[in-house]
């Protein structure tokens, strides 16, 4: 038995449902449709109606707007494609939905499949559950070889390295000889970036600021010798000015600048907003929060993501109606940000989820940075539906790696909009010391 209400909506994730039934294209549910009413209107005249009549109809509207989906999907698609939805269809909707689960209590079965490891495997392989982000972090190893081999684009590498190369000049039981490995590598990824860049930017000079700094510290080896030369060299043939971009003491920060009582005001001042004045959002306001957002932590100090700011009416519109979470009050918002992580900035497996961290440390200055400015905003959820996704990478045009974190709704609060008190987790169960 088919469910009721998972008509096309729930029909494989992974398709374009852009008709809805009883669109041109569905002259069989047009027809069901006048069946039932043709029913409806003579019971209404006085008998009981039959509910299997009803029931059997809902059946058949069901169906027979499946096989409509499946008819634009093989027009669109072809048969390969159309057959393998039609699987992972059966499989998820009818078997475990209709039968499965109804048989079966669900906790237990997941548990089960949840500890043999080829059932899990096995699982999400046909449900293709993790496909999306799968091939984003594959094509992202991709695109950071493929740079890596035409060193076009070293940005990454050579932030990571110099990375290393701070993080070891900041030791306090420095070895007289490090980074020997990738020493190289990194001189000429900075000399081959100043040479590709039209105006270079603070990092290629913190860049060269932490590699004089390396040189002048480090014991001479025959490798860091010839480094150190290839980057005297390149050094002197350039504008370069030291701007002591270098480890430095912490006391040397002002610590005491924001107090807890401040922070904690700024803290509880930010709230979801979602009703906003019908005016602009200044850029230069935005820039600001965004540089607050940059300040944030990020591994390796990489930063792979961007923040896609869109204050244009007709595409603020595209892009909110691919969220599940802004019905009711998308048209409302005046500008809305789409954070965008990169996978092209890490090259191990391991780290594939390090992009939805580093967006989401610093999605969060973000919405501190515009809350001081007088804006306030919202998170927005991206949930993992593929259809969506495909729309979205096409709205604005992302790459292949790219992967959009969140969204965030932006402007200025409306002050006569209600906002939800969203009462907070005690302490004691959020915190706990030394737990093991
Ligand atoms: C990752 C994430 C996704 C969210 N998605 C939505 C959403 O889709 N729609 C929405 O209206 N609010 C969304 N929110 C806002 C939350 O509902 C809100 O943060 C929560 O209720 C706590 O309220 P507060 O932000 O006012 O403290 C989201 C928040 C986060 C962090």
């Amino acid at each position: 038995m088919i469910h009721h209400g998972q008509g096309l909506e729930d029909w494989p994730a992974t398709i374009d449902t852009d008709s809805e039934p009883g669109g041109e294209d569905c002259k069989f549910l047009n027809v069901i449709d006048c069946i039932r009413d043709s029913i409806t209107s003579v019971t209404s005249i006085g008998e009981e109606p039959d509910m299997s009549v009803f029931l059997l109809i809902e059946e058949i509207q069901c169906c027979m707007s499946i096989i409509s989906s499946a008819e634009r999907v093989y027009k669109k698609h072809g048969f390969l494609f159309l057959a393998q939805e039609g699987i992972h269809y059966l499989i998820d909707h009818i078997l475990f939905q209709s039968f499965i689960w109804e048989l079966l209590p669900e906790h237990k079965v997941k548990s089960t499949i949840a500890d043999s490891r080829v059932l899990t495997t096995l699982l999400f392989a046909i449900r293709q559950t993790f496909y999306t982000e799968q091939r984003a972090v594959l094509h992202g190893q991709a695109l950071y070889h493929e740079f890596e081999k035409k060193r076009s684009d070293p940005e990454h590498r050579l932030i990571r390295n110099v990375h290393r190369l701070e993080k070891g000049l900041s030791m306090k039981n420095r070895r007289p000889v490090f980074a020997e490995g990738y020493i190289e590598e990194t001189v000429t990824d900075a000399i081959e970036t100043h040479s590709t860049t039209e105006n270079p930017n603070k990092q290629l000079w913190w860049a060269l600021d932490v590699l004089d700094e390396y040189f002048e510290t480090v014991e001479e080896t025959e490798v860091i010798r010839k480094a150190a030369i290839r980057f005297n060299e390149f050094k002197s043939s350039i504008e370069y000015e030291s701007g002591n971009r270098i480890p430095q003491l912490r006391k040397s920060l002002e610590n005491d600048s924001v107090s807890y009582k401040e922070f904690r005001k700024l803290a509880e001042q930010r709230t979801s907003t979602r009703w906003f004045q019908q005016k602009p959002v200044p850029r230069e306001l935005v820039d600001k929060a965004v540089e607050t957002a940059v300040e944030s932590p990020s591994a390796c100090n990489r930063q792979p993501f961007e923040f896609r700011i869109y204050d244009d009416e007709d595409i603020i519109e595209e892009i909110t109606k691919l969220p599940v979470g802004v019905s009711g009050y998308e048209d409302n918002i005046p500008c809305i940000a789409v954070i965008v992580g990169k996978q092209r900035a890490y090259f191990h497996n391991r780290d594939r989820h390090v992009i939805y961290i580093d967006a989401s440390l610093a999605a969060m200055s973000f919405q501190f940075g515009l809350e001081t400015l007088g804006l306030a905003s919202c998170c927005i959820n991206w949930p993992v539906i593929p259809q969506r996704e495909r729309k979205m990478s096409k709205l604005l045009s992302l790459d292949d790696d790219e992967q959009v974190i969140m969204l965030m709704a932006i402007g200025y609060p409306d002050p006569e909009g209600m906002i939800p008190y969203s009462e907070k987790k005690n302490l004691d169960s959020v915190r706990s010391y030394n737990k093991v």
